[in-house]
């Protein structure tokens, strides 16, 4: 008999977030501090270990490596302070920001890490404002402040001018980057001074620190910070939960990963301002209230990293309700049954059977064909979630099987592929697979394509550039009057979505200007590109 649970207070205690950043500005190594701070692992160095083993299993995950980037998004679940942490990964080259993206849409919060030597770097901005433009609410973390670095007065009108985010540091630094001795919590005036430990593999011890003393035994470093704080007061730069989490505002936090300074504020900062999970809004706008029955949606889909098991997992969040292997649910798109008895949890290459699981949480469900990206699951009365938004494809180009005989597995790769999301494939309406445009944010997108359909479907392609410069959303009555127009290619997205496709910006916009009765929307509304 299964026990009663009162799914409202489960709810309540999750934490679903992911960490935002530019390659090597800390993230992986904030997300083994995080385990570290909440006891799941004893030392640090797991992660890293975690991600050799991974790497051994993995035929495609090789390029991964040989590259020295991270493709694969997984997801840890640890306990910390009585609440449940979903941490989603997400990776950190921009061009999979589309893959971020999707793990954007299932997250409640974001920790965005900027290294402080660095600030807000070009190729990530785009990520960044898209959280603004969602509403996502965005912790930041000052990563790396132990050593030489900007100053983070400047840093803070960096967020606030590229992202449009208004900063409100909870903690600021006592010590300049390189000589980084405590920060002062700006919501009590607590002197809170760190001491390393060695490779920062254990817990950084903590001391509060008197005001007296501090001034005493940090001489300038004290006085300087005092001033910042200061500054950051009367411009009334405090804390606002409100604006938080209507994504206005940030809470900012000042720290380095690698000596562990700062590590448990900020995991206490999600506690105590990241939000739980709320309703969802359906395709009606109306939200499913949290203690509905069982709901999810697709954000991910993904081959298996084990190439002798050549299975296809599919990553959901819940969304309402409580989850229970092998429970019936309906896939709303199709109408069919979804087989959930082997629901796992999502560590990386290591499953484990899951057997219950809350709104919030992330589910995979192994062997799940026919589910793709976007996809409502649900049980009790029907619902339909939108579907994952998509990021704005930036490259394009032409495939075509090298083998003519093998046409069949190219057929099957593409669709597959297509349905992960590893490059958006844009089919001719009235010519269905023949001669696909693919379409990426960045040429790496192609590269995996290209990797998986050789070494997994048997398929070498032969992948070109095609000569187009800008892409947007269309719709039927606008397509009859742009196929008049040389330059413009319209094709279909996997999703029935119909675009097109402009050889020439300048022309676009022309056509913008001079014809604004068309349907052309940009593919990321909000976001200059
Ligand atoms: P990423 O996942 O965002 O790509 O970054 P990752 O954590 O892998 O960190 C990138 C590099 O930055 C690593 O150094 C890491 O040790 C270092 N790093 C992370 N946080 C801090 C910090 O707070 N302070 C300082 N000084 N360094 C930090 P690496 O030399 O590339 O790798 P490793 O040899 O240390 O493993």
């Amino acid at each position: 008999m299964s026990e009663v649970v009162d799914v409202r207070a489960e709810a309540a205690r999750r934490r679903t977030i992911a960490i935002i950043s530019h390659p090597d500005a800390g993230k992986t190594t904030l997300t083994e501090k995080f385990l570290l701070y909440a006891g799941a692992i004893q030392e640090a160095g797991a992660v890293h270990a975690r991600g050799d083993r991974r790497g051994a299993t993995s035929d495609w995950m090789e390029l991964e490596r040989q590259r020295g980037i991270s493709i694969s998004s997984a997801v840890l679940q640890f306990p910390y302070r009585d609440h449940v942490f979903n941490l989603l990964d997400t990776p950190g080259h921009r061009d999979f920001s589309e893959d971020t993206y999707r793990v954007l849409a299932a997250v409640d919060a974001v920790i965005m890490v900027l290294d402080t030597a660095k600030g807000i770097e070009s190729q990530t901005l785009k990520l960044f404002q898209v959280c603004r433009t969602r509403r996502l609410p965005v912790v930041t973390f000052f990563n790396k402040y132990d050593r030489a670095g900007r100053d983070p007065l400047e840093l803070l009108d960096e967020v606030e001018e590229q992202i449009g985010l208004r900063p409100t540091p909870v903690t600021w630094p006592v010590g300049i980057p390189g000589d980084f001795r405590g920060v002062i919590d700006r919501r009590n005036g607590d002197y809170i001074r760190f001491t390393r430990t060695a490779r920062g593999a254990s817990l950084a011890p903590e001391e509060f620190v008197s005001r007296e003393q501090a001034a005493a035994e940090e001489g300038d470093a004290w006085k300087v910070a005092l001033d910042g704080c200061g500054l950051l007061d009367a411009i009334g730069a405090d804390v606002d939960e409100p604006s938080f989490l209507a994504g206005e505002s940030t809470p900012v936090y000042v720290g380095s990963a690698l000596t562990n300074f700062g590590v448990r504020m900020l995991l206490d900062a999600v506690v105590d301002y990241a939000p739980p999970p709320s309703p969802r809004l359906d395709v009606d706008g109306e939200g499913r209230p949290i203690d509905s029955p069982f709901a999810a949606f697709v954000f991910k889909v993904q081959a298996n990293m084990d190439p002798n098991h050549r299975d296809r997992l599919a990553f959901a969040r819940v969304c309402s309700g409580e989850f229970e292997r092998s429970m019936d649910v309906t896939n709303t798109r199709t109408g069919k049954p979804v087989g959930t008895k082997y629901a796992t949890t999502a560590f990386g290459a290591e499953r484990e059977t899951i057997e219950r699981a809350y709104p919030g949480d992330i589910i995979g469900l192994v062997n799940a064909a026919g589910l793709q990206i976007g996809d409502t699951l649900y049980a009790g009365p029907r619902v339909e979630f939108p579907g994952v938004p998509r990021f704005e494809p930036e490259v394009f180009a032409t495939a075509r099987p090298v083998d003519t005989g093998k046409y069949k597995q190219f057929r099957k790769g593409l669709s597959q592929l297509d349905e992960e999301g590893v490059v958006q494939v844009l089919r001719d309406p009235d010519m269905g697979d023949a001669d696909p445009i693919l379409a990426a944010v960045g040429q790496l997108q192609f590269e995996v394509f290209a990797h998986r359909l050789e070494h997994e479907f048997n398929a070498p392609s032969r992948i070109e550039p095609a000569g187009y410069q800008a892409i947007r959303l269309t719709d039927e009555e606008s397509v009859e009057r742009l196929r008049r127009i040389g330059g413009i290619r319209i094709l279909k997205r996997g999703d029935g979505e119909l675009v097109a496709l402009f050889e020439n910006r300048y022309r676009l916009q022309r056509l913008m200007s001079d014809e604004p009765e068309l349907t052309l929307r940009p593919i990321l509304a909000g976001v200059e590109n």
